[in-house]
């Protein structure tokens, strides 16, 4: 017989609760072997909703022990249980409903519900995980007040936390204790949060801009205890940030942290208790690279920015997804550009959105920022909803203005807090405080793909004018194959051999012009449109697309001199970079190509030369240095290939590496005085400077060490030498890739010998090997996949193995024999039955099948094996049939 097909879920569907829940009392507890859930609703039908509506609940994987309605206890008939719901067909207008559920979170192995990491009970709701904890209306429309009380062991989990204020404790019989916590706030139940353990903490206080004192708190394993005060300090920057950029003042008097070492993602903003994977809470110079100390920064200030923008206004519906998480991750990018460097955490960001997200557009999970239909959302926690939501905001944030869009942001908090609302509700306030009408706007919520735009010019000299053509396309994605245009505020300037001109739009007054009048943001909204510049008294390069003003692909003809120009003197730093990724991507190619006719690589000195005098410039900041002589990544170029045809990536990364030796030998002297003059043995600071400093001077080993076996024992030296995690792990990456195989994996076995006690250093320590583009790459992977450092259960080490393989070392994973395929689908099979979330966001790189030279029949042969495998999980089930339609 053949299974039934998990059910698609449409957003036109959408109807309001019939029942809200106004009051939430829980009561949890906790034993070895199971746990009993009380939980004790005051239900009300909503007005309006017709009396023979029947109530039911969301329920999974629960077993349930009693059922009361207003004290009398329903007998069995009276109600309905099946493996996902409980429905009462009658119930009165107002009641009270308890039950009580027993469950096994030691047998959790999902991490979703109620669980246990290592020694403590934690729990993860988002998106629809309450719902394994009791039966619920386990929707974000329906919001409660919560009052929980936790009882374990007193000596196992000293520690007993939920949402709130702690209202209550109290010793108990046989060595057990409870907790009760208060949240005044309603919330949705995706917000709900638990934990117990035996926890040591870090304190201190943060003093609100009305005066009011917070108890700050973070709550790890003893080990742990000196990692925290760079969480602890990123805390306090983002609530006083949160209230100098957005006004928001934090709501409380209690804010909570807790670190568990198994997760599914980054963090969860539980209203006053967010609960953080290790890594990206802790961080300590010894085991925390400077990227990881970013990490932290960024989202701690992630999770406490949802206090506003997802707790006080939460989702309607889980399409509305992006309403609270493109808006927190615009709010977070803003925060890091300000406490640090605003081009370079943009090129970050662009470059994630480029390699991740343009890849996610063109294949077969394409949606909308506000997607319209689901099987499981918990597949849709993407970087299209993430970081292109964060892009549509971005440009409501261009198009009104830094003061339209605060009115806007203050109107939509004032107008809809307390409420579950949906992203119009967010436009209609941008639109209502700034009167921009952002009508067609809209049309960046509901339509997938990347719009591409082509851009040419033409210089008349006679007439002393530029005429800029812009056109714009987005191609069709799975379902929707009709597109409109979209509206593109396009940032630019005009470059001269001076520096950027003046500019001047035929038909505009000169009494229009603005202080800064050589930088533009010109709206494209129609399929083909032309901009007349007057006054232009030299052939100019346009500057196009500063700082990455709209989330499209940009195609203008660029001449290898243009973007010569462009890098060395544009004023937008955002396009000097992109310039500099541009020739290299050209240079790259070609190389590709000769390698192809069988001839010897020959690399346009161009590159080198301009190379050369990015290096040279000491007006730019060393970060920026160091992205500039950094090659595009072969995910990047084959995601660029498999737009225009289909990816070779033996090809890419023979071509690339060939270019990076061209760069290593021909500026070796530059790299040994650039190491010389940038390296350092001072204590470690994650200050903004040092961390610049790092990049750029492990940017110059890496070319050292490709160049020469002198370079190598630079990188060993470094290595055994460093005082901080950045220095060491350059070190021995730089050993690990150049070095020869006695080296390599003598510094891989020292490494392990003396970090194997501090798991986030052992991760780093997998992930670098899973990624090595060694011809034994995959038994290396399976070796290290046996190795005792390696657990299938914890997320952190499948990503660092598994995920760093598949999506981190192109070579490899797509072997010509297909094995790399065939381990991928192994490992996805063997985890679904473990942890769904985990094993649906492994496949990722499978999906792109179709953009593989040569290999997309095995890759999909992997897929079909997969959609043949029964009792898939709903996650799995819908990414395969997705990607085989
Ligand atoms: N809301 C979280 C964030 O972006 C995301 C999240 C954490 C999540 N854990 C999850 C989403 C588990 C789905 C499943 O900050
Ligand atoms: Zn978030």
């Amino acid at each position: 017989m053949r299974e039934a097909q998990p059910a698609t879920i449409y957003l036109k569907d959408y109807e309001p609760p019939a029942y809200r829940i106004e009051q939430t009392q829980l009561h949890f507890a906790l034993h070895e072997d199971y746990a009993l859930v009380t939980a004790t609703l005051s239900i009300a039908r909503t007005a309006g909703a017709p009396e023979t509506q029947a109530l039911v609940l969301h329920g999974q994987a629960l077993k349930l022990e009693s059922i009361q309605l207003d004290g009398n206890t329903l007998g069995e008939g009276t109600y309905v249980i099946d493996e996902a719901s409980l429905t009462l067909e009658a119930v009165p207008g107002e009641f009270e409903l308890r039950t009580v559920v027993r469950i096994e979170p030691q047998n959790n192995t999902s991490l979703e519900g109620l669980y246990k990491s290592r020694t403590m009970f934690c729990t993860q709701c988002e998106a629809e995980g309450f719902r394994k904890i009791t039966y619920f209306l386990d929707r974000p429309d329906v919001m409660s007040i919560y009052t929980v009380t936790v009882e374990a062991d007193a000596a196992r989990y000293p520690v007993l936390l939920s949402n709130g204020n702690c209202v209550a404790t109290e010793a108990l019989a046989s060595g057990r204790h409870s907790a009760t916590w208060h949240d005044p706030f309603p919330k949705p139940a995706y917000l709900f949060a638990l934990v117990a353990g035996d926890l040591s903490v870090v304190e201190d206080s943060f003093t609100t801009c009305s005066g009011r004192e917070v108890d700050l708190k973070i709550f790890v394993e003893p080990k742990d205890l000196d990692k925290c005060d760079h969480a602890m300090d990123s805390l306090k920057r983002s609530m006083r940030w949160d209230e100098e950029t957005f006004g928001r003042e934090y709501d409380l008097d209690i804010f909570n942290i807790v670190a568990v070492d198994d997760f599914n993602m980054g963090a969860m903003e539980n209203k006053s208790l967010n609960i953080f994977n290790t890594s990206c809470v802790l961080a300590s110079p010894d085991t925390t690279t400077d990227a990881g100390y970013q990490r932290v920064e960024s989202i701690v200030a992630h999770e406490y920015f949802h206090n506003w923008s997802g707790n006080r206004v939460t989702c309607r519906d889980w399409f509305q997804l992006s309403l609270k998480e493109g808006f927190t991750v615009f709010r977070d990018a803003e925060f890091s550009s300000d406490m640090g460097s605003r081009t370079v955490k943009r090129v970050e960001d662009v470059t994630v959105l480029r390699t991740s997200q343009f890849a996610e557009d063109a294949g077969p999970m394409a949606h909308p920022v506000r997607p319209d239909s689901f099987i499981e959302i918990s597949n849709f926690y993407t970087v299209t909803v993430y970081e292109k939501g964060a892009e549509v905001v971005r440009m409501i944030h261009t198009l009104l203005g830094a003061e339209s869009f605060r009115r806007g942001s203050d109107l939509y908090f004032q107008r809809h807090d307390g409420q579950a609302v949906t992203c119009e509700d967010f436009v209609l306030a941008m639109e209502d405080a700034s009167g921009v009408d952002l009508g067609l706007f809209r049309r960046w919520y509901s339509q997938a793909g990347t719009p591409e735009v082509s851009a040419s010019g033409v210089y008349d000299e006679e007439a002393q004018t530029y005429t800029l053509t812009v056109a714009q396309r987005t191609p069709p994605t799975p379902g929707q194959t009709d597109k409109q245009p979209v509206v593109i505020p396009l940032a630019m300037g005009l470059l001269g051999d001076a520096g950027n001109l003046p500019l001047r739009l035929e038909g505009e007054l000169p009494d229009t012009e603005t202080s800064d009048n050589t930088h533009r943001v010109l709206t494209v909204d129609s399929a083909e449109q032309r901009f007349v510049f007057t006054g232009v008294n030299e052939a100019p390069v346009p500057s196009l697309l500063r700082g990455f003003s709209a989330p499209v692909r940009l195609d203008y003809p660029y001449t290898r001199k243009d973007l010569q120009a462009l890098i060395s003197h544009d004023a937008d730093g955002f396009v000097r970079w992109d310039a500099s990724q541009q020739l290299a991507v050209q240079v790259i190619m070609d190389v590709q190509a000769q390698l192809d006719a069988g001839s010897e690589p020959d690399v346009d000195p161009l590159l080198i030369d301009s190379v050369a005098a990015v290096i040279a410039d000491t007006s730019l900041d060393p970060a920026m240095v160091a992205m500039m002589v950094t090659l595009p990544g072969e995910n990047y170029l084959a995601e660029l290939a498999s737009h225009t045809g289909q990816a070779d990536v033996d090809g890419i990364h023979a071509a690339r590496d060939s270019v990076r030796e061209a760069l290593a030998s021909a500026l070796s002297e530059q790299w040994q005085s650039l190491f010389g003059r940038l390296h350092s043995v001072e204590p470690y600071q994650a200050s903004g400077p040092e961390i610049a400093r790092r990049s750029l001077c492990n940017a110059a080993l890496g070319y050292l060490s490709a160049d020469s076996v002198d370079g190598v024992e630079l990188a060993l030296a470094q290595y055994h030498g460093a005082n901080n995690m950045t220095d060491r792990l350059a070190g021995l990456q730089a050993v690990a890739y150049f070095g020869n195989d006695v080296q390599r994996d003598a510094a891989l076995a020292d490494c392990f010998d003396k970090w194997h006690h501090e798991a986030l250093v052992v991760n780093q320590w997998l992930q670098l090997q899973a990624m090595l583009p060694l011809e034994d790459a995959l038994s290396r992977v399976q070796a290290l996949m046996a190795h005792d450092a390696f657990d299938l259960r914890n997320p952190n080490k499948v990503r660092a193995v598994i995920g760093a393989f598949a999506s981190g070392n192109p070579v490899n994973f797509h072997r010509r024999d297909g094995a790399g395929y065939r381990f991928l689908r192994e490992q996805v099979a063997v985890l679904d039955g473990m942890n769904p979330q985990i094993a649906s966001r492994l496949l990722g790189p499978l999906t792109k099948w179709r953009n593989y030279q040569g290999r997309g029949d095995m890759m999909r042969a992997e897929l079909e094996e997969l959609a043949a495998v029964s009792g898939l999980s709903p996650d799995v089930f819908e990414v395969v049939s997705r990607s085989l339609a």
